[in-house]
């Protein structure tokens, strides 16, 4: 599968970053792009007993032969950007598109301070939501206009479409999830984009045609950050006791919790096309399987959990995640 999407299926959060951190080693592309909105996303990858964390660069950072390119739609911190290609010393394989819109201090302030997105929605603080709001208004600063980015910007929709038409792989990666997209999630509980995979597409500039393959990402049960309704919704004290209780990897805030949602997944599926879907910390739910990576020697009540989900929403699920580590995948593809 030459090009291969990944987005979140619920409220970002589903460890899309673990997915798509195997996928790259995997299947070894030879460009991942990311797409969606920018620094507010937080992906955590562990890997031979590390944590990596990124918000700028595509989770593939860990393969080195990858090219980590960051599509037009995105917005870049700069800081963020520069600290991660020193982390993942990917300063000779990172491309900016020219067209990516630049976060200043004064949209981090804003975010911070309004009462409206502080308060009311919960965002991440991160300045994302000012700086799309100056894109709109096009008083935003672009990439092109950096000198500190001058070495990596590049038009990244012409390198993705030429890697296409050359048969090369290119792996496509979403931030957030569904049901945050400013067009089809709750708004205004929602971040400032869409984030479904026909934007994502848009953000790195191809065009539907160009996709073979879209793969949703769920978590075995489903958390939210920030305002906003939850179905469901567990107390504080029993997702402790399921070990639901999370935090968040942007701003630490704890994460609400509740249990996997058909009805959402079935939309999510709409929404995004799905081809496959992958779904997360399954070990989470069903302790007998942490570490596995064979579906043969999951115990059978996880087995049938992955089942029931194939069952009831009609699409594959092709990987499985049984653990923090990298390599804590049942493939089934
Ligand atoms: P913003 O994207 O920072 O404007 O925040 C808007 C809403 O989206 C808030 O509820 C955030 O918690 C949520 N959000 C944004 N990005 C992520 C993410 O990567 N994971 C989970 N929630 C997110
Ligand atoms: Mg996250």
């Amino acid at each position: 599968m030459p090009c291969l999407v990944t987005v979140g299926g619920f409220f970002g959060d589903e460890g899309k970053g673990k997915i798509v951190a195997y996928l790259a080693k995997k299947d070894n592309p030879s460009i991942a792009v990311r797409g969606g909105v920018g620094p507010n996303a937080g992906h955590t990858i562990a890997f031979e007993g590390k944590e990596y964390k990124l918000r700028m660069l595509p989770s593939a950072a860990l393969n080195p032969s990858t090219r980590l390119l960051i599509g037009a739609g995105v917005l870049v911190n700069l800081q963020v950007l520069l600290k991660e290609i020193e982390t993942f010393k990917a300063d000779d394989r990172t491309y900016v598109d020219a067209q990516c819109g630049i976060i200043e201090q004064s949209h981090i302030d804003r975010d911070k301070s309004e009462d409206h997105l502080k308060g009311k929605i919960g965002t991440t603080g991160t300045g994302t939501g000012p700086a799309n709001a100056d894109r709109a208004l096009r008083t935003l600063k672009m990439a092109r206009d950096v000198p500190e980015l001058s070495l990596f910007v590049e038009d990244v929709s012409n390198s993705v479409n030429y890697a296409l038409e050359n048969k090369e792989t290119v792996l496509v990666e979403g931030t957030q999830g569904t049901y945050l997209s400013l067009f089809h999630g709750g708004y205004p509980y929602v971040t400032s984009k869409d984030v479904t995979a026909s934007g994502i597409c848009s953000d790195i500039g191809i065009g539907p045609k160009r996709v073979d393959d879209v793969m949703v990402v769920f978590k075995a049960y489903v958390t939210r950050v920030g305002g906003g309704p939850l179905d469901n919704e567990i107390s504080e004290e029993e997702a402790k006791r399921r070990g639901w209780l999370e935090f968040g990897s942007v701003t630490g805030r704890q994460r609400r919790a509740a249990p996997f949602d058909f009805g959402l997944a079935k939309k999510s599926i709409r929404l995004n096309s799905a081809t496959q879907l992958a779904v997360t910390k399954l070990d989470i739910m069903f302790p007998g399987c942490a570490g596995v990576r064979q579906y043969e020697k999951m115990p059978a009540d996880a087995r049938k959990y992955i089942e029931d989900i194939e069952g009831e929403l009609g699409v594959k699920v092709t990987l499985i995640g049984t653990g923090a580590e990298l390599d804590d995948v049942v493939d089934r593809r």
